[in-house]
Formats: C-alpha cells, sequence, structure tokens
C-alpha cells in the first residue's frame, strides 16, 4: 500500500498560492510547505506575500493583482523561472465587501467581479497553459464559498454571484483538462475566522448594514462554530495531493454542516 507521505506529501512539488499573505491562503503556504512543496506565495500586499515566503523552507513572495492580465502573467513567468515546473495552483485571493444591492453601483459591481471572477479565469488559464507545457498534469484548488451554492448572508449577492462563477469556472475546465491529467477541485469555506470577515463585518457595520440570513439563523452551524483556516488548509493538501487523484469537478463544502443545516 502507498504511504501517508505518497498520498499526501508534496515533496519535489512546487505550488502557487494566490492570497497567499494572510488568512487561509497563508494557512495554505504553511501547511504544504511542512508536507514538502515549495511555494510561490502572491498576493497584492507585497510586504505579507514576502514576510509568508521568508518563514519557510524554499519560497518566494510576489506581488500581483490578479485581476490584471499583464501581472498575472508576468507573475506565473516569475514563478516559472524561479522554481522551473508547476504542479498546483490554490487559488485562495478574493475579495468580500459586503454591499446593499440596491444602492450598489455598476462600479462596485465590476470591482468583485474583477477580482473575484475575472481574476479566477486568469489565474486558472495560466495554470493550465503551465502544466500543460509541462506535461506532468497537476492539481489545481479553487476557493470558492458556500454563498456560491446558497443565499448564505445578506448583502452579499454581487460575492455570491462571483462564488457561483467560480465553482462553475472549477466544472466547466474539470472536464477539459482530465485528459492532460490536470485535476480541478473547489473547496466551499463556510465561515471562517481570518482578518479579512473580521474587517468585512466591521465595515458593514461602519456602513449601518445589517449582519442577516440563514448563516446566522440559530442551529444553521451544525459544528457549532466558526472554521480555523487551517481547517480549510487541509482540504486543499487533500485536493492538490495525490490522495485525491480520483477526485476531479467537486466542491467540498468545508462549512461545519451549514449546507446540511
Ligand atoms: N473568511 C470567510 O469567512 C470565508 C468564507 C467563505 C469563503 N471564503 C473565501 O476564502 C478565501 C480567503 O478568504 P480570507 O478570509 O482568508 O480572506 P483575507 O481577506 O483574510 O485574505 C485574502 C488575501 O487575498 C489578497 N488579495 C485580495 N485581493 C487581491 C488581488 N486582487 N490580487 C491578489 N491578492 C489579493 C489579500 O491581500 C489577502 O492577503 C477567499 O476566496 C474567500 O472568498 C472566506
Amino acid at each position: 500500500m502507498a504511504s501517508i507521505e505518497t498520498l499526501f506529501g508534496m515533496h519535489g512539488k512546487v505550488a502557487l498560492v494566490t492570497g497567499g499573505g494572510r488568512g487561509v491562503g497563508r494557512a495554505v503556504c504553511e501547511l504544504f510547505a511542512q508536507a514538502g512543496a515549495r511555494i510561490a506565495v502572491c498576493d497584492i500586499d507585497e510586504t505579507t506575500a514576502r514576510e509568508v515566503a521568508g518563514a519557510l523552507p524554499d519560497a518566494a513572495g510576489y506581488r500581483v493583482d490578479i485581476s490584471n492580465e499583464d501581472e498575472v502573467e508576468r507573475t506565473f513567468a516569475q514563478a516559472a523561472e524561479r522554481f522551473g515546473r508547476l504542479d498546483a495552483l490554490v487559488h485562495v485571493a478574493a475579495i468580500f465587501p459586503k454591499r446593499d444591492f440596491l444602492t450598489m453601483t455598476a462600479a462596485q459591481w465590476d470591482e468583485i467581479q474583477a477580482v473575484n471572477t475575472r481574476g479566477t479565469f486568469l489565474v486558472m488559464r495560466e495554470a493550465i497553459k503551465a502544466m500543460k507545457a509541462g506535461g506532468r498534469g497537476g492539481a489545481i484548488v479553487n476557493i470558492s464559498s458556500t454563498s456560491g451554492e446558497r443565499a448564505s448572508v445578506t448583502n452579499n449577492s454581487g460575492y455570491g454571484a462571483s462564488k457561483a462563477a467560480t465553482t462553475n469556472l472549477t466544472r466547466s475546465m474539470a472536464i477539459e483538462t482530465a485528459e492532460v491529467g490536470i485535476r480541478i477541485n473547489a473547496v466551499l469555506p463556510g465561515a471562517v475566522a481570518t482578518e479579512g470577515a473580521k474587517a468585512a463585518t466591521e465595515r458593514m457595520k461602519d456602513d449601518g448594514l445589517q449582519i442577516g440570513g440563514p448563516m446566522t439563523g440559530a442551529g444553521r452551524m451544525p459544528l457549532g462554530r466558526v472554521g480555523q483556516p487551517l481547517e480549510i488548509a487541509t482540504a486543499c493538501l487533500f485536493l492538490a495531493s495525490d490522495a485525491s487523484s480520483y477526485v476531479t469537478g467537486i466542491s467540498l463544502p468545508v462549512d461545519g454542516g451549514f449546507l446540511v443545516s
């Protein structure tokens, strides 16, 4: 039987992580490094990307805005030059400003879609190109959200639409890349305790918006608590490693049971 190391280990592999500077992305970088991967830590915040990379055994930090086509192409090229191969993309970066639907401007709508939807398209496109060129297949893990499946909290419509797109892009491309050995899956967090989530809630209160919706209802979080970044990262490691070699196109909820409540 194959060893745990062969199944879940990432030795000799290179992973590019978007949004790696903090929160879930940072936990992914740290866990994947423990599993033996070399990591390209990518974030719009260059300082945190470099800090996270600097604390890992074999990693480099890159500043990239994933909504910008030139920057995404340049970053993948720089990572290819530095590491020589790409085995996994864990795409974590996203924004989640809470906005009232009726007063949201088209520019605010476009901002969410530019980062979360166009950004997902761009990083997937570049990762698939790099993996195809490498000829060894690979794994892509997109962090989507339960909000892409189900209305979860109020004032979150633009974000929910962008995450529905992320989950759908996962499925669409899974069937188009399977023949070259590239598996593509999504992880759907429910609520996770991160700096980004805390800041979004505080901004919402400042904007006078109500926090409500199914996810805040009694009994809707069967495990009775929000998740921690590491609990999302472990699901990513499963889907990026050979442990999930027969899994593609799925959406794995990591949500404390929200979607079945
Ligand atoms: N925290 C939650 O409750 C929750 C719930 C469901 C899904 N998610 C998803 O999990 C992922 C991580 O969320 P988090 O809570 O860790 O967020 P976070 O805000 O703490 O971290 C996100 C990171 O992405 C980076 N980023 C933002 N815009 C970028 C851009 N244009 N280009 C490159 N990097 C950019 C930020 O600088 C930051 O380091 C996101 O995809 C989010 O939608 C989070």
